[in-house]
This record gives structure tokens, C-alpha cells and sequence, in this order.
């Protein structure tokens, strides 16, 4: 069975408090928080996803999974550290050397948070592979990051099946997250490349019964 991870980058912000609660409620196994900088993606979520932690870590019983799609991503990382993250999610992408890619991820794991390293649908597996015996996860997105509501890229499915194979062929234990565009529709077939965990936001927040589609997404 996958597990969900439920992201809130597309609820709006009159009704959040409720939507919060419904999601809570609904069965989810962790809320996702897409962070976003104006420079890795054009959109800047910044704030608002501190005032939404701010909120969770009061409320909520549930792990944060904490995507940045940031250059910066030291200085967020000790941001987000604060409100004890069950994940943080760095991009392959954002970091200007293989050093600067290791520093995050040890700096990550020193303060015993799971660490993930996001792919985007244009970068090859190849690229992540030596990485994958320091780190718990890889997220693998399946649209291109910076925005909610797109629709899946196909090509993805091969990735997320090529990185699974040499997961298992090598024993090693990374998890596989797909983040972009996922539904009750695509879900199975996302199951059975690999993913473990799925991202999913428009199509749990506009759905009129959060439970109902967290049950379908959870197969
Ligand atoms: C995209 C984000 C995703 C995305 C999920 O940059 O990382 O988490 O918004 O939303 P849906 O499920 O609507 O594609
Ligand atoms: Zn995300």
C-alpha cells in the first residue's frame, strides 16, 4: 500500500483552517509542504508555508514532509528544522556541486530527519544514483515543480520503474515518492513502477469528500 502525503500548496486560504481539519481527519500519513523560492520556480511560497508549519505544529498529530524547491537550500533547511520535520526534500538541481549536495544532506541528517532528493521529469536517474546509499528518499516529480494541478508527464512512470529496479538489485533502502499530477485514476500504475509514497493536492483539496479519496489514493 502506497502512503499519502497530501499537499497544500493549492488550498485556498479563506477555508484553510477547515481544510486543515478535514485533512487531518481524512487519513493522510503526511502533509506536504512545497516551499518555493521565486528563484528555483517563479512562484515564492515562502511565507506562507512557515505560517501553515506554524499552524500544523500546533494542531496537527501528523509528520511534515517538507519539499524546498529553493536554491538556498541550507538556510531553508534551518528554517524548516524548527518545526521538526518527519522529511526534508532538497533538488539534485538547486545544488552548484556534488559537495554542496552532500553538505545538505548531512547537515539534514545530523539533526535526525529523514532526507530526500527531488528529481525533475527532465533529469536522469543516472544522476542521482551515487547518492542513493546517504539518503531515505528519492522524489521523483511527475510534473515540473512550481505549481499545483498539472497533469502527469508519462515519461516519468519509466524512471520511477528504472530507479526501483536498481533499488532492489542493490538492497538498499530508499524510499520512492512521485509528486505531480496524481489521481485516483493514475495511482495503481505509479504502485506498481515502485512509489511507496505519493503526493497528491488538487485531487484530494477539490474533491468534495477528502476521505473517500484519500481511501482510493491509499491502494
Ligand atoms: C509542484 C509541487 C507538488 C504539487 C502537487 O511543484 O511540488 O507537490 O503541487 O499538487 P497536485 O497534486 O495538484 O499536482
Ligand atoms: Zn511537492
Amino acid at each position: 500500500m502506497v502512503e499519502v502525503s497530501a499537499s497544500i500548496l493549492s488550498m485556498k486560504n479563506e477555508n484553510a483552517i477547515k481544510t486543515l481539519y478535514n485533512l487531518e481527519t481524512s487519513g493522510i500519513d503526511y502533509f506536504h509542504i512545497d516551499v518555493m523560492d521565486g528563484k528555483f520556480v517563479s512562484a515564492d511560497t515562502t511565507s506562507k508555508m512557515l505560517e501553515y508549519c506554524e499552524y500544523l505544529n500546533s494542531i496537527s498529530n501528523l509528520p511534515l514532509d517538507v519539499h524546498l524547491m529553493v536554491e538556498d537550500a541550507k538556510s531553508y533547511i534551518s528554517s524548516f528544522l524548527v518545526f521538526e520535520p518527519n522529511i526534508i526534500t532538497v533538488h539534485l538541481e538547486a545544488a552548484k556541486s556534488k559537495q554542496e549536495l552532500l553538505e545538505w544532506i548531512n547537515y539534514i541528517k545530523e539533526k535526525n530527519v529523514r532526507v530526500g532528493i527531488s528529481i525533475k521529469p527532465n533529469t536522469k536517474i543516472d544522476e542521482i544514483l551515487e547518492y542513493l546509499p546517504f539518503i531515505h528518499i528519492v522524489l521523483v516529480m511527475t510534473v515540473e515543480p512550481g505549481k499545483g494541478g498539472q497533469e502527469l508527464i508519462p515519461s516519468t512512470i519509466q524512471k520511477i520503474k528504472e530507479l526501483s529496479n536498481y533499488i532492489k538489485q542493490n538492497n538498499l533502502e530508499v524510499d520512492i515518492e512521485a509528486d505531480g499530477g496524481i489521481n485516483e485514476e493514475n495511482v495503481a500504475m505509479l504502485r506498481d513502477a515502485g512509489v511507496n509514497i505519493i503526493v497528491a493536492g488538487s485531487s484530494i483539496t477539490n474533491s468534495n469528500n477528502f476521505k473517500e479519496t484519500v481511501t482510493k489514493l491509499k491502494i
